[in-house]
């Protein structure tokens, strides 16, 4: 196996893609773009869900890239050896081109070609669909598998629940899949037949790669259609496959963290592997404030706060302070953690370095207002779990949320640090109570889904443009898009200006949009070159070095802006625009909400 460092990994995979004729499209945003039913791009392919359905992509058939993921599913076992909240995905596509035929055979090369990975083709073992109801055995899959030389008894079946993926929500694009996995335990994978993968003790197998077959769509009805077209959607993470190939025990302990880890040693004069609490709180550190980095630094930054993603950087933030405190990190060092991330990643994501000052900015001011608090906050939690005996009591912890800034998640986390639980009903009940605004949804939000194509969606997403640009007429040319998220009934959007719209701005902006309605404008989409479209006064999300085509959407003169669709053919559809409401998301950016009345 080959040693690689994180850029050599991003480098031969794309490179291989790129011999096979893909194009390498950059990262999509870590914010979804119109999708009101998760909060963080969660895989490579969610990004690309209108392509994979049929659209037409602007870089072709053929794609690959690195995806910046976020899932924060499983934030409370960040700090063991393997969970992180932020990863990088790297996957190709074939958007109704290639098939198993190809797809499988090149899986194969990169993964045993001294070239490239060189594994031992004995240690690997692959997984195929079992069959079921639904879609019949892989059988296929398997005999390519074969041919291509992996040895008969590393080729296991596995039903749905194994081999299978996707949708991504409860609807969309989805197919059997084969995955890859190192045998790391020969004598326990040496005693099963093809049909007890599932049976090997924890440890003998390590997955590494996952290639998809998307050739059905699953309907709200649960029903399983084949697709107008055959994609195939792989997906490696690169963390872990840096992991395996080093031979390293933890994630943490790969290139992608290690001057991180040495500048915490610096600041709090312990070392990472000291002892199992210690290389606790360093992961969680580690993880929490590379994600933040992220998140803050994506070019829909989003800054810490009490709702949807904004809630979720809070509690990352929070609870890498309360870890850091354990070990001693002084107050304002996050931000010295995060600029080693930023110089790590500063070819790949350039969008971080240009956005340091804002990552720097909101990381001290998130710290510094929780530090304030947290010794306090600590000491009654204290005092009212030495006197709980199973739970602590929801007006409790509503009091450490409200009074010391503790996210009922944390206060969580400490309770099972004793052995104790929350009453969340009860916290609930507090919140609804004395919160005029609620977060609640924000979790719920967690189960992925696709982007919605429904008539009144995509004329919502017209009208978000025609927003932009006639507030960027009333109000600021510099104000730009920092958030998006459209329902069946609501667009939000997001922007950034210092102060709430006057009445008269709010009149002025409907009277704008409204206008471009009743002209019943055609909306023009064109795919070219980023660089003509940005030369054309284009307005877009650039986000990084490997972007060339791209689609343009142009209402007349009145707006232009680069956007993977889709859109209403022509603004007489939308009905008339009307914004129902304001919001302060930070200091520098502020909300709208608007509707399209029929
Ligand atoms: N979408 C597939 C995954 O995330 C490739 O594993």
């Amino acid at each position: 196996m080959k040693k690689l460092t994180s850029e050599t990994l991003r480098q031969l995979y794309l490179k291989f893609f790129e011999d096979k004729g893909h194009k390498i499209i950059p990262s999509a945003s870590l914010i979804p773009e119109n999708d009101p039913t998760v909060l963080f791009t969660t895989a490579g392919m969610h990004p690309l869900v209108p392509y994979l359905l049929g659209e037409k992509h602007p870089a072709g058939k053929r794609i690959c890239d690195v995806q910046k993921c976020v899932r924060t599913g499983d934030i409370d076992e960040v700090g063991d050896s393997s969970h992180c909240t932020f990863f990088e995905m790297l996957g190709n596509w074939s958007l109704g081109d290639y098939f198993k035929e190809e797809m499988i055979p090149w899986s194969f090369e990169f993964l045993t070609s001294p070239k490239y990975l060189g594994i031992p083709v004995k240690d690997i073992a692959v997984t195929c669909f079992a069959g079921d109801k639904d879609c019949p055995k892989d059988e296929d899959s398997a005999e390519i598998w074969r041919k291509c030389g992996i040895l008969p008894e590393n080729i296991y079946f596995l039903p749905k629940s194994g081999n299978w993926w996707g949708p991504a929500g409860a609807t969309g694009p989805c197919g059997p899949d084969t995955e890859m996995h190192i045998i790391r335990n020969h004598a326990a994978a040496d005693k099963l037949n093809a049909y007890q993968f599932d049976d090997a003790p924890s440890g003998t197998f390590l997955e590494i790669w996952n290639d998809v077959f998307m050739q059905y769509n699953k309907t709200a009805d649960g029903k399983y259609e084949p697709l107008k077209q055959r994609n195939v959607d792989t997906g490696m993470g690169l963390e872990r496959t840096l992991c395996i190939l080093n031979g390293k025990s933890s994630v943490y302990e790969t290139d992608i963290f290690e001057n991180a880890i040495a500048k915490i040693e610096e600041l709090t004069a312990h070392t990472y592997d000291e002892s199992e609490e210690v290389t606790r709180a360093f992961r969680v550190v580690l993880d929490h404030v590379r994600t933040a980095t992220f998140m803050i630094g994506d070019t829909k930054g989003i800054a810490p706060s009490n709702t949807d993603q904004g809630y979720i950087l809070r509690r990352i933030i929070r609870r890498a302070v309360r870890f850091g405190r354990n070990i001693g990190l002084p107050q304002g060092s996050l931000k010295e953690v995060s600029a080693t991330f930023i110089a790590k990643y500063a070819e790949v994501y350039p969008e971080l370095k240009i956005n340091s000052a804002r990552i720097y900015e909101e990381l001290e001011k998130e710290e510094n207002k929780f530090s304030k608090t947290l010794q306090q906050g600590i000491k009654e939690f204290e005092k009212v779990a030495a006197i709980s005996t199973v739970t602590i009591d929801g007006v409790t912890a509503f009091h450490l949320y409200d009074t010391y800034g503790f996210p009922v998640e944390i206060t969580g986390e400490m309770a099972r640090e004793k052995g104790l639980t929350v009453d969340i009903a009860g916290y609930e009940a507090a919140y609804a109570e004395h919160q005029a605004k609620s977060r609640a949804g924000s979790e719920q939000k967690f189960a992925c889904g696709l982007a919605d194509h429904k008539e009144e969606t995509t004329n919502l997403h017209t009208a978000t443009h025609l927003l932009h640009a006639a507030l960027k007429k009333v109000c600021s040319p510099d104000i730009e898009q920092r958030g998006s998220n459209i329902t069946e009934e609501r667009l939000r959007f997001d922007f950034n200006f210092a102060r709430k719209l006057t009445p008269e701005e709010v009149a002025e902006v409907e009277r704008l949009v409204n206008e471009q309605i009743a002209l019943d404008i055609p909306v023009v989409m064109k795919e070219m070159a980023l660089e003509d479209a940005k030369a054309q006064g284009f307005t877009g999300l650039f986000d990084s070095k490997y972007g060339e085509r791209v689609k343009t959407y142009s209402i007349g003169e009145f707006s232009k802006e680069i956007c993977g669709g889709p859109h209403a053919e022509h603004t007489g559809l939308l009905g008339a625009f009307k914004i129902a409401k304001q919001e302060n998301v930070s200091a520098g950016v502020k909300r709208i909400k608007a509707i399209l009345i029929k």
